[in-house]
């Protein structure tokens, strides 16, 4: 079935799940906000602003005057951290819990906001004392413990700059990230828990700064979680739980100003390197809580809420550590991964916590979906009452199986459209508003403005498809590429002039619902994480094996995309390798190496030539036929129109696991 045919289909979805007249009657979101923001958009977000504490109010909403930089709120001041910890405690809601946390090995540990304040407070005096100062970068390389958090929200208090850097990757992309942002400090853990084992985190810390190779880090902040043996550099390294204990309890937080930078995070691009994207304080934390709480339609007090993200990636930030804490709500985290024992672990965590928001992945859908509802029926599921969805798009089988299985056909399923750089939801069904349709991520919320254009930038109409477009500034908008504004301004606003280029395609249907259709640039979408084809081809590259590569994203029923790699092989190299196999394996683990696990190309086809047009671009839609194993497409502009044949009929030989 060729991909049109298929979003044809798609596009044909005629069910439709309205929210229960009991949920509409006591759902957070009113039909009034869409009135209220096509009123009047920078009021609505004003008024969405002036729910946070302001040490100063502002007075201006929105400074557009040097797009694409914009400046929302910026003559107020705010201190993220006291929004999310201190003024709910100063409410009265000290002993409400803010984290559930389970370790994987069966650990739990409760933070009320009370508690939480005071760690946090603590740690704020542990990086002043380190000499950690207003705008100062901070490296967070951890697993996911409340530590994990805490660290963010010190950084975020003291009004330096985190950079969360996930803990799967590799030594090399933790250093070119410290590098890249000038890094002072770096938290970490001595390990974390993962399948069943302690893995470890500070040796790949110990590599990455080793031989004066980050020299902008003074200092290592140790968490002890796993307890296992760890090297030890006397002047720089300290032990987390040490400080604490030493650290002064009192901290006052004091304002900053809206526009001060929160935390860089990087994500993949086009290019080889890893962008810095940058976020600030006011604008971001406004959409995250506001977004948080009439999405998933938050009751403070009595939901209980579970974001399966981890902090590495945007949605353990805005989802976890950002939004959810600035609405006073109560959340589980948990350390490990969903098969640990076994299967049935995040249906234990859901029914052990009484989960009643569950916010997720597809590609984690779709792994349970193929090991049947036997797994989940040993469990009560029934406290659920939102499910979202966010990541990649969400196909209509996976969408009604999480519907019927997990939500026990009842639960209205919000799936989310956003990017790290858009920093909170943008596209999504309101719960209590929207009727659902199973695969579509529906309408822009209130605030926020989309269109879909087509190449020359015209908008197109319902039924017809194009490139997804932001076409007004929205308060959580990335505010640059961390000391790139240049690439900053060529990547998202140079397709369409004053216009916000997402890099998704995306189509209209009949009904004016949004679908969307992947990325149409070369950044693929490995379970949920986005992976650019460059930055893995010059892994495979930088292999003393290599000559060149060329990487596509292909279909994968699980992952959505499948990394899969074409190389051509040094001839100095030929002589002394094993079979295709081994050269494969070897190649994996080198960009596992390289990058981390997640990048590890799934299969790797050794091939002697690669496709190109005639002015030496390679033509991955072709290699991408072959990935797919689908009848190879136009090849007339190929510079050599019979390397297409070769390489298609080696396509049964590819080595994979
Ligand atoms: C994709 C994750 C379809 C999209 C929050 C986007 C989605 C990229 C959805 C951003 C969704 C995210 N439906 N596609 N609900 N959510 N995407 O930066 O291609 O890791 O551009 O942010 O994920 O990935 P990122």
């Amino acid at each position: 079935m060729s991909v049109e045919h298929e979003i044809e289909n798609l596009l044909h979805e005629q069910r439709r799940f309205a929210p229960s007249k009991d949920f509409v009657a006591s759902a957070v979101a009113k039909p009034e906000l869409y009135e209220k923001a096509k009123a009047d958009r920078l009021e609505f977000w004003a008024d969405q602003a002036r729910k946070l504490h302001w040490h100063k109010p502002f007075t201006q909403t929105l400074d557009w005057s040097d797009a694409p930089f914009a400046k929302w709120f910026h003559d107020g001041e705010l201190n993220v951290s006291y929004n999310c910890i201190d003024r709910h405690v100063e409410a009265g809601w000290g002993k409400r819990v803010a984290l559930f946390f389970e370790g994987e090995p069966g650990d739990r540990k409760v933070y009320t906001y009370l508690d939480l304040l005071k760690e946090v407070k603590k740690a704020a005096n542990v990086l002043i004392k380190l000499g950690i100062e207003p705008g100062d970068r901070v490296a967070i390389y951890m697993p996911m413990i409340p530590e994990a958090i805490i660290a963010m929200q010190a950084v975020a208090r003291v009004g330096a700059v985190h950079s969360v850097v996930f803990g799967g990757f590799s030594a090399d992309s933790l250093a070119s990230r410290i590098q890249d942002a000038g890094a002072k400090l770096v938290i970490t853990a001595d390990g974390g828990y993962r399948k069943g084992k302690a893995s470890a985190l500070k040796p790949a810390v110990d590599e990455a700064l080793a031989n004066g190779n980050c020299p902008s880090v003074e200092n290592v902040l140790v968490v002890k979680r796993c307890g296992n043996e760890v090297d030890w550099d006397k002047n720089r390294d300290l032990w987390w739980e040490e400080e604490m204990a030493v650290a002064d309890a009192e901290h006052v937080a004091q304002g900053f100003n809206a526009e001060h930078p929160l935390f860089i995070l990087y994500t993949s691009g086009t290019t080889g390197k890893p962008k810095g994207i940058l976020h600030t304080t006011g604008g971001y934390l406004t959409q995250a809580s506001y977004t948080h709480k009439n999405v998933f339609d938050l009751h403070e007090g009595q939901d209980v809420y579970w974001c399966t993200a981890d902090i590495g990636w945007i949605t353990g930030h805005s989802y976890v550590a950002y939004g959810p804490l600035a609405n006073g709500a109560t959340q589980v985290i948990y350390e490990g991964t969903p098969d640990s024992p076994d299967w049935g672990r995040w249906w234990d965590i859901v029914q052990k916590y009484s989960v009643t928001i569950l916010y997720t992945a597809p590609t984690a859908i779709r792994s349970f979906m193929k090991l049947g509802r036997t797994v989940v029926s040993h469990y009560d599921l029934s406290s659920i009452r939102v499910l979202g969805s966010v990541g990649e798009p969400i196909n209509p089988e996976a969408w009604m199986w999480y519907r019927e299985v997990i939500g026990s056909n009842n639960a209205p399923i919000v799936d989310t459209w956003w990017q790290t750089e858009t920093g909170a939801i943008m596209i999504s069904p309101l719960p209590g508003i929207t009727q659902a349709k199973p695969g579509s991520a529906q309408v822009p919320l209130p605030g926020i403005e989309i269109k879909i254009l087509d190449d020359d930038g015209h908008p197109v109409d319902k039924g017809h498809g194009g490139l997804l477009a932001i076409t007004e500034p929205w308060p959580s908008m990335l505010r640059g590429i961390w000391g790139d504004p240049e690439r900053f301004k060529e990547t998202y606003w140079s397709k369409f002039e004053g216009i916000y280029f997402a890099g998704d395609g995306a189509k209209f249907d009949e009904d004016g619902d949004i679908w969307l259709l992947g990325r149409v640039d070369d950044v693929m979408n490995v379970s949920g994480h986005r992976l650019s084809t460059a930055e893995i081809e010059s892994a495979l590259v930088s292999h003393a094996y290599v000559a060149e590569a060329a990487v596509v994203g292909a279909k994968d029923e699980t992952t959505g995309q499948a990394v899969v790699a074409f190389v051509i092989l040094k001839r100095s190299a030929l002589d002394g390798l094993g079979s295709e196999a081994d050269t494969s394996k070897i190649l994996r683990e080198h960009v596992a190496k390289e990058i981390g696990p997640i990048a590890k190309p799934r299969t790797i086809f050794v091939v002697a030539e690669l496709p190109k047009t005639r002015s030496g671009k390679i033509m991955r839609r072709l290699l991408r036929d072959v990935a797919e194993d689908r009848p190879i497409g136009d090849v007339t502009t190929l510079a050599d129109t019979s390397v297409m044949d070769t390489i298609s009929g080696r396509m049964s030989q590819g080595a994979s696991d």
